[in-house]
């Protein structure tokens, strides 16, 4: 039996990745370790909280000690590496947030791993999930790849580049069998409503405006959260060891452009006439080191281990609307509280 230990399996990518596991994998045991900050929601995996093979632990991936009491309580065979502060806009306001948790949260599970693995690697994997902002921006031509070299241009995306830097570090130094990947923007079901899709989908639903910044150009490559979540599974297993990944969608979007499309899907769902839910468009200044352009070259992933996305954009946004209108009170729970005040601070001027 294998035990895998998955951290921020509370949170919008984590929870897919733990559901899949959990189905899939009867014979391993999946802890997931979160700390349950703003962005995590056990109510996310309420559907397998029973599972005879999955178990929670509350805990602090930044809390050396506790981390090391964890690995050599539960001997992990494998680690898939989710938990993080995840949003930009936050990383602007409080970048020691991010420091201590994508960077020193990862230091220490490396430490962790590496000792408790130290004697026998043999089939170990420590598995770091990052993003694609550690390239930094593109001008209008061109593709990331596995060797475009980093240039992060936010608090968050230098965090993460630090984070890649360690496990890359890890594997070179004291040979840990580590897979990464860098991931392109996931949208989807259970994505907390700061981020772009869900925050529009849940204004649109609410009248309340659509704050694009700058001038709506920005691009972006997006992907459906399920098809990372398979990804994940198939690099954890078939990856080649200090391989890095790169995981797209073969999708890229404007920003105003997918506002439009997500507006006249709504308009339809909600029975609206054409073109009301756009008139709540609005937009706003700018934030800092904005990115103007990301794009993901998925030709490695797709020609080694044969993994493309499995639906397209407009499924994928169909299934992600329809579950955010049947699943009210997730988004009422997850909009009240901290949220309202965080919403009212960074979008209310
Ligand atoms: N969302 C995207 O579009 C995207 C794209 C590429 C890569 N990624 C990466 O994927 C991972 C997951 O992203 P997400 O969007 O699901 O994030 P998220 O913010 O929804 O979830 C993060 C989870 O980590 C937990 N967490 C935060 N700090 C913690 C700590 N100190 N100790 C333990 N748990 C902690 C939170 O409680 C939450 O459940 C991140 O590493 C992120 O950088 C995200």
């Amino acid at each position: 039996m294998k035990k895998i230990l998955i951290t921020g399996g509370a949170g919008f990518i984590g929870s897919h990745v733990v559901r899949l596991f959990v189905a899939k994998y009867s014979e391993y045991q999946i802890y997931n370790l979160d700390a349950l900050t703003y962005a995590g929601n056990l109510e996310n995996l309420a559907d397998i909280e029973k599972a005879a093979n999955y178990t929670f632990i509350k805990g602090d991936i930044t809390d050396e000690s506790f981390i090391t009491n964890l690995f050599e309580k539960h001997q992990f065979d494998g680690v898939i590496h989710l938990a993080a502060e995840s949003h930009v806009d936050r990383s602007i306001e409080d970048p020691m947030a991010f420091v201590k948790t994508n960077v020193i949260g990862t230091v220490n599970l490396l430490n962790a791993a590496r000792k408790l693995w130290a004697k026998n690697p043999e089939g170990k994997r420590f598995y770091h999930i990052s993003t694609d902002e550690v390239y930094g921006s593109l001008g209008a031509e061109g593709l990331f790849t596995e060797t475009t070299p980093y240039d992060p241009n936010s608090p968050y995306s230098a965090s993460k580049a630090s984070s890649d830097h360690f496990v890359r570090a890890y594997g070179e130094t004291y040979d840990l069998p580590y897979v990464l990947t860098n991931c392109s923007n996931n949208y989807g079901p259970n994505h907390f409503p700061e981020k772009l899709i869900p925050l529009f989908i849940n204004n649109i639903i609410t009248n309340k405006p659509l704050p694009v910044y700058g001038d709506g150009n920005y691009t972006r490559d997006w992907l459906f959260v399920v098809d990372h979540a398979i990804a994940i599974d198939l690099v954890f297993h078939e990856g080649i060891n200090h391989e890095t990944y790169n995981i797209g969608g073969f999708n890229e979007w404007k920003n105003i452009d997918l506002v439009q499309l997500l507006c006249s899907i709504m308009d339809n769902k909600l029975g609206r006439v054409a073109g009301k839910s756009a008139e709540l468009i609005t937009y706003v200044k700018d934030r800092p080191g904005h990115d103007l352009r990301y794009a993901i070259d998925a030709n490695k992933i797709n020609a080694e281990l044969g993994w493309k996305p499995s639906v397209t954009f407009e499924q994928g946004l169909e299934i992600t609307v329809n579950w955010y209108l049947n699943n009210p009170d997730w988004l009422h729970n997850v909009t009240s509280g901290e949220y309202a005040d965080y919403y009212k601070k960074q979008y209310v001027k």
